[in-house]
């Protein structure tokens, strides 16, 4: 399973084991890693997962789709380059390593 890291802003970090196919939203929200909300549960409708993606730690990662460019417009703090959505990350064994920040708040 690929190790991911959340670093919150508190510059705390917190590396867990992700399954292969589980979001990175849901992957969170199991492990109790405060900062990611998913009040949608995934169907990228709500912008409460909103992270910043460290992109040199992962450069294979999909590029953001149609409707996350469109909710990303929501999210509760400055929007940025390299600002995703954590549920519309699945992740792969690409992922290895991967490290994103979350947020101070998602509301
Ligand atoms: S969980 Fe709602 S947009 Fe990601």
């Amino acid at each position: 399973m690929p190790l991911v890291t959340f670093i919150n802003s508190m510059n705390t970090s917190n590396t867990i084991d992700v399954p292969v196919g589980e979001t990175l939203m849901r992957a969170a929200v199991n492990s109790n890693i405060d900062g990611i909300l998913g009040e949608c549960g995934g169907a990228c409708c709500c912008a409460t997962c909103h992270v910043y993606l460290d992109s040199t730690s992962a450069p294979d990662v999909p590029r953001v789709g149609e409707m996350e460019q469109q909710m990303l417009d929501h999210v509760a703090e400055p929007r940025r380059d390299d600002s995703r959505l954590a549920c519309q990350l699945v992740v792969d064994s690409s992922m290895e390593g991967l490290r994103v920040t979350i947020p101070q708040t998602q509301l």
